[in-house]
C-alpha cells in the first residue's frame, strides 16, 4: 500500500510575515556586498573625475584617457550609478514594500547599464591605446560591452522596463 502524498494546496501557506523574517538576511547581505564590490572602481573614477577637473593626478595614465573626456565622464558616471543603485534592486524587502521605486530604479538602471556599455566599447575603440593593451584585451573588451548591452537589454524587454510606465521591472 502506498502512502498518501498529501496536496500542497491543502498545507498551509508562510504569511507575508514569515516570508520578511526568512528574507531578512538577504535585505543588506545582498546590497552590502555588491556596494562593497563596487566601492575600488567608483573610489577609482571619483579620483579620475576629480583629476578632469583640476584636482592632482593620483591615477595614472590621465593624459592618455583624457583624449576622450566626455566619453570618460560618462562611463564613470553611469558605471557609479549602475554599481550603486543596482545593488538595491537585489534587496528581496525593498523590491517587494516599494515598487514604484524599484520600478523607477530599473528605468535608471537599464539607461545607465546602455551607456557604460556604450561608452565602455567607444573607449576601446578610440582613446590612445595603454602600454598593457593587446589585441586580446582589445578582444575581450568589445565582447563584454555587447554581452552587457545585450543582457541589459533583455532585461528590459522582458520587464517592460524601457517601454511602460505600468509595468515596469518586479
Ligand atoms: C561594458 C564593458 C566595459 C568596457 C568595454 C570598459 C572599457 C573601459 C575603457 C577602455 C576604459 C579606459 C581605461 C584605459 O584605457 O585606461 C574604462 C575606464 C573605466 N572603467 Fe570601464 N569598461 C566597461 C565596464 C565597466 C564597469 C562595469 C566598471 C565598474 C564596475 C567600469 C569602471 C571603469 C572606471 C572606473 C574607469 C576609469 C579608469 C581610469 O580613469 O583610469 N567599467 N573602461
Amino acid at each position: 500500500m502506498s502512502t498518501p502524498v498529501p496536496d500542497p494546496r491543502s498545507m498551509p501557506q508562510p504569511t507575508a510575515r514569515t516570508v520578511a523574517r526568512r528574507c531578512a538576511p538577504a535585505n543588506w547581505l545582498i546590497p552590502t556586498g555588491l556596494v562593497l564590490l563596487s566601492l575600488v572602481p567608483v573610489v577609482a573614477g571619483s579620483l579620475r573625475l576629480a583629476e578632469l577637473v583640476g584636482g592632482p593626478p593620483i591615477v595614472p595614465d590621465g593624459d592618455r584617457v583624457a583624449a576622450a573626456p566626455v566619453a570618460l565622464v560618462t562611463h564613470i558616471v553611469s558605471v557609479t550609478v549602475f554599481s550603486l543603485v543596482g545593488a538595491f534592486q537585489f534587496a528581496p524587502g525593498l523590491r517587494r514594500r516599494h515598487r514604484a521605486w524599484h520600478r523607477a530604479a530599473g528605468r535608471v538602471l537599464v539607461t545607465c547599464g546602455l551607456l557604460t556599455a556604450g561608452t565602455g566599447l567607444w573607449l576601446t575603440l578610440f582613446l590612445p591605446p595603454a602600454a598593457v593593451d593587446s589585441e586580446l584585451l582589445v578582444a575581450i573588451r568589445v565582447v563584454v560591452s555587447v554581452a552587457m548591452a545585450t543582457c541589459v537589454g533583455v532585461v528590459s524587454a522582458r520587464s517592460g522596463a524601457a517601454t511602460s510606465p505600468r509595468t515596469g521591472p518586479g
